[in-house]
């Protein structure tokens, strides 16, 4: 059996048909750019999330981008996050000249650890982005009170957690703005690139709104620049957002014949699910010292993987300059020889889940 890491032909296939129309009546009404598709899908998108804004942009990196700028970040003020995230997260405010300080993470659940953020605090921090990795959200109530008692912001990196929730809300509605990437293969993904930034601030969202449409669409307030969302993306994701929810439930219940059926190997780690907060499995990661023979009697056995992510971001070429060690982030540097993303999609025949736990299970037991 083949079985990918993700496939979204299962999820794109049946909407074929729409997706045409609503292509066909961006195409039939000319309005490629900042048409009314573009309005139905923010509105949407910030009901089913819990916010009262939404404005949507071209991706979710240039989504942090135009943050850290609402937020005034400059030149040589410190970001703290966590070296265990796609490179988006810190590069978006190396880009803007500012300096990322890495904390640690928590062991099993590959979180920013709380505690670790505390001792990077320094006077030139101006903020935290804290990352709701693989689609689990984040400590938000521990990084909030940080953030406040050290008056610092929280930005939100939702990336990989669309409808998550942390107590009684969404992610997404802790921080003064959130992002999400709809990259094809997030949870909810375009036709291409697309993002996101949503905040309960009206006048932070009047600040974006300007910052990703040169300044202002008719009169420049500010200097900005063109992060906008186009129409046919946002037309896609309004397709797709009604989906959302029930694809949700077929990751988490993918996650759970995985926990079930590993909860007796001792020599697995399963994805370690912190209290009070749901997990939307962008990723189900697992781990163990013996990762790398694990992936290749399943890539043998047609089962893909990945790893999420092959190096922590201070041991990259792109930011081995700050020197970092391992014993900086001895967790997060730990972690990275042992995690392996399983496949986990919606769509996933039920065969096919039970292919690859199967498969796992003979790999320990022999
Ligand atoms: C955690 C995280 N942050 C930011 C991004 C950047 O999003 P995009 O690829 O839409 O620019 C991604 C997606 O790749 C991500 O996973």
């Amino acid at each position: 059996m083949r079985i990918p890491l993700n496939d979204l032909s299962r999820i794109h296939d049946p909407l074929r048909k729409e997706f045409t129309e609503a292509f066909e009546a961006v195409l039939d009404a000319h309005q490629y750019v900042r048409g009314p598709q573009i309005t139905k899908f923010e509105l949407a998108f910030a009901e089913m999330t819990g916010i009262a804004n939404c404005i949507g942009c071209c991706n979710g990196t240039v989504a942090l981008n135009a943050a850290f700028k609402a937020l005034g970040l400059q030149p040589g003020d410190e970001v703290i996050t966590t070296p265990h995230t796609w490179i988006a997260t810190a590069a978006a405010a190396t880009f803007l000249g500012a300096n990322v300080v890495f904390a640690d993470t928590q062991i099993g659940s590959y979180l920013i650890d709380p505690g670790s953020v505390v001792g990077k605090i320094t006077e030139k921090t101006k903020g935290i982005i804290a990352v709701h990795l693989f689609g689990q959200p984040t400590d938000l109530n521990e990084l909030r009170a940080i953030a406040d008692d050290h008056g610092l912001w929280l930005v939100e990196d939702c990336a990989q957690a669309h409808l998550a929730t942390y107590g009684d809300s969404h992610v997404g509605t802790t921080g003064e703005i959130a992002t999400y990437s709809f990259f094809p293969g997030k949870n909810l993904g375009a036709i291409g690139d697309a993002g996101a930034m949503v905040t309960n601030d009206v006048k932070m969202a009047n600040t974006l709104r300007e910052l990703v449409d040169h300044g202002g669409k008719g009169r420049h307030n500010r200097i900005g620049t063109n992060y906008r969302l186009n129409s046919i993306q946002a037309a896609m994701l309004a397709i797709k957002l009604p989906y959302l929810k029930m694809w949700t439930e077929e990751r988490q219940s993918i996650a759970s014949i995985y926990d079930a059926r590993f909860a007796e190997i001792p020599d697995l780690k399963k994805p370690i699910v912190r209290p009070d907060r749901t997990h939307v499995y962008h990723q189900y990661v697992v781990a163990t010292p013996q990762r790398d023979a694990l992936r290749k009697v399943l890539s043998d056995r047609g089962v893909a993987t990945g790893i999420h992510y092959p190096e922590v971001l201070p041991a990259t070429p792109a930011y081995r300059n700050l020197g970092a060690s391992p014993e900086s982030c001895p967790v997060a540097f730990s972690a990275q020889s042992e995690i392996l993303s399983l496949p986990v999609f919606p769509g996933m025949r039920k065969q096919e889940v039970e292919y690859v736990a199967e498969s796992i299970c003979n790999f320990f037991s022999t």
